[in-house]
């Protein structure tokens, strides 16, 4: 596998390298759920690319940029042991030159929720993964749903940029109770872990509700933030009930919805979301 630090080794490895190429943009402390997405890469591309990049301009200013795990060494370990071909670990100076000046501002799926929540987060976002596409010239680009919002976010990037690219979302992998594997679980402490589920736990009464019959998505929507407001210790971001496509609130479920959560537990903040009705 090789690993690579700048743009020039970038562009003059990637001529001539056997395609579809397919990219697993990640911000490394790889889990499950990024080897999930390689293994998905390596069975439907002739080239894996994994970008490794903690990117600083999706933080905000009282975020955890300084503290996010770094452990390059088991990032390049797993990613070999998951079929990489090639992965792309740049600097921070290498990504955002003096003088950068250049940014993806996005409305539409981008508004709301993460949006509101942490201003300027998708400009980051969409930012580093418009650079990542025009560095690495993927045929195919592999996302987690455990960022349902970025996925859309980022389906709309490509397709208002009019980028060759297909944006492949992939199922969230979850621990055995359920928790959402995330690089920020590392974070919890032993008290704070178990209640932790408490988010997959809203979800999924979410769920139950719709398939007794309910259709008013705020009561569906008051009984998923009900299960977080009555485990200790939890605050709520927010809790939606959400058309798939557009990401705005529904108010009747009448056809697909997803149920979208953010909740602080301690300092740690969670994001999940799942499906609620087909
Ligand atoms: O999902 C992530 O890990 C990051 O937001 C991404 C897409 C790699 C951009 O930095």
């Amino acid at each position: 596998m090789n690993v690579l630090n700048t743009v020039a080794e970038f562009r003059a490895a990637r001529a001539g390298v056997p395609e579809p190429l397919g990219l697993v943009p990640t911000m490394g402390a790889l889990h499950e759920g990024h080897i999930s997405l390689a293994r998905r890469a390596r069975a439907e591309c002739a080239t894996v690319a994994m970008s490794v990049f903690v990117n600083p301009s999706q933080f905000g200013p009282r975020e955890d940029l300084s503290r996010y795990p770094r452990p390059i060494e088991r990032d390049l370990q797993m990613a070999r042991e998951a079929g990489v071909d090639v992965v792309f670990h740049p600097s921070v100076e290498e990504m955002y030159p003096a003088g950068h000046s250049t940014w993806v501002e996005m409305e539409g799926p981008a508004k709301r929720w993460e949006g509101e929540h942490r201003p300027g987060h998708f400009r980051g976002v969409a930012t580093v993964v418009a650079k990542l596409f025009t560095i690495i010239a993927p045929q195919r680009e592999y996302f987690g749903e455990k960022d349902f919002q970025q996925l859309a976010v980022i389906r709309r990037l490509a397709a208002d940029l009019m980028l060759p690219v297909d944006v492949i979302g992939c199922p969230t992998v979850r621990e055995p109770d359920g928790l959402a594997l995330s690089s920020r679980n590392v974070y919890l402490t032993p008290e704070e872990r178990p209640l932790a589920v408490a988010l997959h736990n809203a979800l999924q009464a979410g769920r139950r509700r719709i398939g007794r019959g309910e259709r008013e998505a705020e009561t569906v929507r008051r009984v998923m933030e009900q299960v977080l407001l009555d485990t200790p210790g939890f605050t709520v971001d927010y809790v939606a009930v959400v058309d798939p496509g557009s990401l705005e609130p529904l108010k009747r479920i009448e056809g697909p919805a997803r149920g979208l959560i953010a909740a602080r537990i301690g300092s740690v903040r969670l994001i999940d979301n799942m499906s609620l009705a087909e």
